[in-house]
This record gives C-alpha cells, sequence and structure tokens, in this order.
C-alpha cells in the first residue's frame, strides 16, 4: 500500500469570523499560546511521516510563507545576542527535509475547489487535507490524529475522513455522513452531505477537518458545479467519488477544538495554557484561583 508523502493545507479562507483579527493577518497565523495553529497542523503531518507540505494560499497569506522560511534579520539578531535557545525554535518551526509548496487559489470558490488547486502537485496518489483551524489534540505521548489515519490507510488502503458525534443541533456547521458498522472506530460510509439543517441530516456523525484521499477524487471535483453555500464543496466530491469506490469514516481518539469559532479558540487556549511547559503550572494555578 501506497504511503502518504503529501499533505494539502487550504489555507486561503478570509477568517471572517475572527475580524478584526484576521483583517491583515491569516487566521491561521493566530497563535494558541505561542505556536499558529497552522505550525500545529504541519506538525501533525510531520507526525504522520508527511514530507511534502502542500499551502492553499490566497491574498493576504504571505505571513504563513514567512512562517515556514529563513527569518534571517531575526537570527543575525538572536545570534548576535546569543539567544541560542530562542535561535534553535526559529529555526526549528519545520525540519529540514521538509519541502513546503505554495498554490494560489484565485477566486475563493470552495474547499473542493482549494483541494482541486493541488492537483497538478499531487499528481497520482493518495493525499491527506488538513484544515488548520480544526485543532487537534491528543494525550501526552498518545498518536496524534493524521498518524492514527495514515496507520490506518496503510492497512485498509480506502479514502478515509475524521469523524466525531456532535449534538444534533450542529449539523448544518458539517458534512454529516450516514454510516454501517465496520470495525471498531471505522464505518463503511454510505451518504455524505454538507451541512445539512438538523431535521434534514441523515445522523449526527460529523467530519472533522482531516482526510486521506484517493488521488481519483480530483477526477470527481473537476465536473463540480456548485454546492451547498454557493460552492465548490469537498464533500460533493466525496459522495461522488463513493458511487465508485469504499470510503471510510474514523472515529479519531483525541479532542478537536474549532479554532475556526470564538469559543473553540478559547477552550483550545485553555486545554494548551494549561500544559504548556513554560506557563502550565502558574496559569492551572492561576485558574483555580479564579474560577
Ligand atoms: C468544512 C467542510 C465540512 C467539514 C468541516 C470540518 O466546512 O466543508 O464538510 O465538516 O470543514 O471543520 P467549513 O468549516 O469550512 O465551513
Amino acid at each position: 500500500m501506497k504511503k502518504i508523502r503529501k499533505a494539502v493545507f487550504p489555507v486561503a479562507g478570509l477568517g471572517s469570523r475572527f475580524l478584526p483579527a484576521t483583517k491583515a493577518q491569516p487566521k491561521e497565523m493566530l497563535p494558541i499560546v505561542d505556536k499558529p495553529l497552522i505550525q500545529y497542523a504541519v506538525e501533525e503531518a510531520v507526525a504522520a511521516g508527511i514530507t511534502e507540505m502542500i499551502f492553499i494560499t490566497g491574498r493576504n497569506k504571505r505571513a504563513i510563507e514567512d512562517h515556514f522560511d529563513t527569518a534571517y534579520e531575526l537570527e543575525a539578531e538572536l545570534e548576535a545576542s546569543n539567544k541560542q535557545a530562542l535561535l534553535e525554535l526559529v529555526r526549528t518551526v519545520i525540519p529540514k527535509n521538509i519541502t513546503c509548496i505554495y498554490i494560489r487559489q484565485s477566486a475563493p470558490l470552495g474547499l473542493g475547489h482549494a483541494v482541486l488547486c493541488a492537483r497538478p502537485v499531487v499528481g497520482n496518489e493518495p493525499f491527506a487535507v488538513l484544515l488548520a483551524d480544526d485543532f487537534m489534540d491528543v494525550e501526552e505521548g498518545a498518536t496524534p490524529v493524521l498518524a492514527q489515519m495514515t496507520e490506518v490507510f496503510e492497512r485498509e488502503g480506502s479514502s478515509l475522513l475524521a469523524v466525531h458525534d456532535v449534538p444534533r443541533a450542529e449539523t448544518k456547521q458539517y458534512g454529516i455522513v450516514s454510516v454501517t458498522p465496520y470495525q471498531p472506530t471505522l464505518e463503511l460510509v454510505n451518504s455524505i452531505v454538507e451541512k445539512p439543517a438538523p431535521e434534514k441530516a441523515p445522523s449526527t456523525l460529523a467530519v472533522v477537518g482531516r482526510y486521506i484521499l484517493n488521488n481519483r477524487i480530483f477526477d470527481y471535483l473537476e465536473g463540480l458545479g456548485k454546492g451547498a453555500g454557493g460552492e465548490i464543496q469537498l464533500t460533493d466530491g466525496i459522495a461522488a467519488l463513493m458511487q465508485a469506490e469504499r470510503v471510510l469514516a474514523y472515529r479519531y481518539t483525541g479532542t478537536r477544538y474549532d479554532c475556526g469559532s470564538k469559543l473553540g479558540y478559547l477552550k483550545a487556549t485553555v486545554a494548551m495554557g494549561r500544559k504548556h511547559a513554560e506557563i502550565g503550572a502558574a496559569f492551572s494555578d492561576y485558574l483555580a484561583q479564579n474560577s
């Protein structure tokens, strides 16, 4: 079975739910404590053995490219003032064996279109998709979510969607699947629909922003028209792929924070603040004294 070597990060979105913070900076650069969301997602991909990071960017996203590049002036300053630990931190944002590729999505036509933009670079192999504002946390020492998924993919060889149960009232925020039981944490997907109203949703099992997709998805995305919200939807591409081959839903182990929403972002900040090597203990004390 082919190994997953490439990951696609659709990062062209406007981040309108976080204005004014995202007026002049990408939402993916918002930090959880001291690390931007996109870096967490890239680290998750690295932990899954992925070596080619493909960013689908847009206007106002320069900061992402700069973040994963060498920062000459900063490094020179840190070196001159002998701040070795910080220098190391800045230099190791991305490991040496990783390649970053940037593709511009010139119009906001939707997630399906963003993924399709990666086709010339992904070529003929299965690949991962990570949505950085779905922040995935696992317990200390546990396997990160994407690595859990690549393990399953290597065994099963089918496209794979990360899923979790949501309250019925929230189905209109997600791709929702209906499934047949297959293995303990794995289901066969029977249908998938983008953002159904609660009364129309086939289940409450929601797709979160981690996918492993067979490259055949591109053929289906190519032919798609506009779907929910007037956008070319990845969900519709998956629905078409399912007619040709098996697609699996994977119930991951971990906690997902919706960092596209203010509340989810704050929850992630608190969770990671508590665990932070430098300030975790002091922050936990502060919370205990102030709640
Ligand atoms: C996207 C997908 C949706 C998925 C969600 C996960 O929606 O279209 O199917 O459930 O990500 O976060 P968005 O959050 O971009 O509206």
